[in-house]
C-alpha cells in the first residue's frame, strides 16, 4: 500500500502544476502510464490565451471564449478562469517557464503575444511554436527537485476506489487507486483521501488526429466507472490544419500561422474560406474545419493546403521553427510552398463534470484540465484557453482539497481497501485481437462520429461500439491485466460515451454538427446530455 496526501494521475500541465501547489501541502504521489513527458500539453504548439496587454481587457478575453462556446459556457467560470489567469502565468514564470518576449515602442520587454482564431486581441503567450513543451519541461524540473513529490512513471492507474465501489452507502468518497506497475506486471493500491485527475483527452479515440498515443480517455472512462457525472462528450473539437502526409500522421500545424498571416487554399491555390464566413481563416474551429471538410468533399482532393509562403523566410524561421523542420524532414519547405492539411480529432470540450475548483460529484475526486468539463469551453473551446484552464483549475483544486478534506492520507483508516482482486488469469496471446478491436473503434468513430453527423451513422456506431464494450469486457475479466487491455477497455468506453452524448443532442452546435437537426434550438436545456451514471 503506498499512501499520500494527495495523488495525482498524469503528469501533463494540469497534473504538474497541481503537484507544485500541494507539495507545499504534503506529500504527492504522481501516477503516469508512460514516460513524464508523455502528454498531450507537451505537443501544444500555439500557446496559453491570457490578458496581459494593456489593449486587451478580461472582459474582451471573457466575451470572445463565450462566443467561440456557442451559450453553452458557464459565464462565472469563464469569467474565474480568465481573470485568475494572469496569476497562474506568474507562477509559471516563478517555476522557469520562458515565454517569448519583444521590445515594446517605449523599449521595455514584453510577452511577445500572437493570435489564434476566435480571438479579438493578441493575447497568446507562446515559446516560439513548442510551447507545451517548454511549459512541461521547466514544470517537470521543477516537480522533480522537490523531495516530498514522488513520480510513478510506467504505472497504469487502472480504477478510482470509492466508498461506493467499496458497497458502502454513506457519502460517497474517494480512497484510493489501483494501479498496475507495468514493468513487473504487479498491481499495487495507492491510498489518498484526495485525488486529482489530470489525465487529458481522447484523440486517440479517432483515426486521425493530433494527440500523442497516450490520449485514449482514461481518465473519463475511470471517473464514468467511479459514479462520477459526465457531460458535453459530443463537443470533440478538430483542428483544421493537421499535417497531411503519410509519414508524420498526428503533426498540427498550429492556428497561430493562421494568426500571423497564413492563408488556407484549395488545390487551385484560390482562397476559399471567405466563401464560408466573413472571418475568414481565422473562423472559429468548428467553422474552418467544416469549411474544409466540405471543400475535400467538393473538390475530391485528399486535403486541402496553408500557406505562409509570402512571408519572410526570417520571420517563418523565427515564428515556426520546430513546423519549418518538421516539415522538411518530409520534404516540404513552408518558405516557398503550401504544407499540405486535413482536419483531425484535436480536443475533449467535454469530460467529468466539475465547478471552477475540479471538484466532481464525488468527495475527494477532482479533475483538471482537458479530463474535467468546467464549463468554460461550451460547445467549442477558444484556441489556447485549455492551457490556461489546466493552470487555474489545477490550483483551485488544491485549495479545495486541503479546506474540504483536511484530513490527508490519515483520513478514512477505518475502510480497509481490499488488495486488487486479479481479473482472469490467463496469459493473453491474442493481441491481435486488441489490436483489431482499436483499429475498428478508431475507425468507426472517424467514418460516422467525426464532423458531420447523422442519426443513422450515430446509431450504427452506438450498435458496433456495444458489441466492441462487451468483447473488451470478456478479454478483460479473463486475461491478466496489461496496458493494452486497459487502454482498449478506456478507449470503447470512451467511445460509447461521445455517441451516447451526441445521440441524446438534437440540434447543431458548435462542434455538434448533424444534418438531421443543422439549426441551433436554444428552446433546449443546454446540459441535456449529461450521464449520471447512478
Ligand atoms: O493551433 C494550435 O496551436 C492549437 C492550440 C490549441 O489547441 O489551443
Amino acid at each position: 500500500m503506498i499512501e499520500s496526501d494527495f495523488i495525482i494521475i498524469g503528469t501533463g500541465a494540469g497534473g504538474l502544476v497541481a503537484a507544485l501547489h500541494a507539495s507545499e501541502h504534503g506529500s504527492v504521489v504522481m501516477v503516469t502510464k508512460r514516460g513524464a513527458l508523455d502528454s498531450n500539453s507537451n505537443w501544444a504548439q500555439g500557446g496559453i490565451a491570457c490578458v496581459t496587454a494593456e489593449t486587451d481587457s478580461i472582459e474582451k478575453h471573457v466575451s470572445d471564449t463565450l462566443i467561440a462556446g456557442a451559450g453553452l459556457c458557464k459565464e462565472a467560470a469563464v469569467r474565474t478562469i480568465v481573470s485568475e489567469g494572469p496569476e497562474r502565468i506568474a507562477d509559471l514564470v516563478k517555476w522557469g517557464v520562458h515565454f517569448d518576449q519583444r521590445e515594446s515602442e517605449s523599449g521595455h520587454l514584453e510577452f511577445d503575444l500572437t493570435k489564434e482564431g476566435g480571438h479579438t486581441a493578441r493575447r497568446v503567450l507562446h515559446a516560439a511554436d513548442a510551447t507545451g513543451r517548454e511549459i512541461t519541461e521547466k514544470l517537470l524540473a521543477a516537480v522533480r527537485s522537490k523531495p516530498n513529490i514522488k513520480i510513478y512513471e510506467n504505472h497504469y492507474a487502472i480504477d478510482i476506489i470509492t466508498t461506493a465501489k467499496l458497497g458502502l452507502v454513506s457519502e460517497d468518497r474517494v480512497l484510493g487507486l489501483y494501479v498496475l506497475n507495468e514493468t513487473s506486471g504487479e498491481v499495487h493500491t495507492f491510498r489518498s483521501d484526495r485525488v486529482i485527475l489530470a489525465t487529458g483527452g481522447c484523440g486517440r479515440v479517432y483515426l486521425y488526429t493530433t494527440n500523442p498515443r497516450v490520449a485514449t480517455g482514461d481518465g473519463v472512462a475511470m471517473a464514468w466507472r467511479a459514479g462520477a457525472t459526465i457531460s458535453n462528450m459530443e463537443f470533440i473539437q478538430f483542428h483544421p490544419t493537421c499535417l497531411y502526409h503519410p509519414q508524420k500522421r498526428s503533426f498540427l500545424i498550429t492556428e497561430a500561422m493562421r494568426g500571423e498571416g497564413a492563408r488556407l487554399i484549395g488545390k487551385d491555390g484560390q482562397e476559399f474560406m471567405q466563401r464560408y464566413d466573413k472571418r475568414g481563416s481565422l473562423a472559429p474551429r468548428d467553422i474552418v474545419s467544416r469549411s474544409i471538410d466540405h471543400e475535400i468533399k467538393r473538390t475530391g482532393g485528399p486535403c486541402v493546403y496553408l500557406d505562409i509562403s509570402h512571408k519572410p523566410a526570417d520571420f517563418i524561421a523565427s515564428h515556426f521553427p520546430n513546423i519549418q523542420k518538421a516539415c522538411l524532414e518530409v520534404g516540404i519547405d513552408i518558405t516557398k510552398e503550401p504544407i499540405p492539411v486535413v482536419p483531425a480529432a484535436h480536443y475533449q470540450c467535454g469530460g467529468v463534470v466539475t465547478d471552477v475548483n475540479g471538484a466532481t460529484n464525488i468527495r475527494g475526486l477532482c479533475a483538471v484540465g482537458e479530463v474535467g468539463c468546467t464549463g468554460l469551453h461550451g460547445a467549442n473551446r477558444l484556441a489556447s484557453n485549455s492551457l490556461l484552464e489546466c493552470c487555474v483549475t489545477a490550483q483551485r483544486a488544491v485549495a479545495h482539497l486541503l479546506k474540504k478534506i483536511p484530513q490527508g492520507k490519515q483520513a478514512e483508516q477505518s475502510y480497509e481497501l481490499r488488495p486488487w482482486q486479479t481479473s482472469g488469469d490467463v496469459e493473453n496471446d491474442e493481441l491481435v485481437v486488441i489490436y483489431h478491436n482499436w483499429d475498428e473503434i478508431r475507425r468507426l468513430m472517424w467514418d460516422y462520429v467525426s464532423i458531420v453527423r447523422t442519426n443513422k451513422r450515430l446509431q450504427r456506431a452506438a450498435a458496433r461500439l456495444r458489441n466492441l464494450k462487451r468483447e473488451v469486457q470478456e478479454f478483460y475479466w479473463s486475461n491478466h491485466v496489461t496496458s493494452e487491455i486497459l487502454e482498449l477497455r478506456n478507449l470503447v468506453e470512451t467511445a460509447s460515451l461521445i455517441v451516447e452524448c451526441a445521440i441524446r443532442r438534437h440540434e447543431s452546435r458548435g462542434l455538434h454538427y448533424t444534418l438531421d437537426f443543422p439549426q441551433t434550438d436554444d428552446s433546449r436545456a443546454p446540459l441535456d446530455c449529461t450521464l449520471r451514471r447512478y
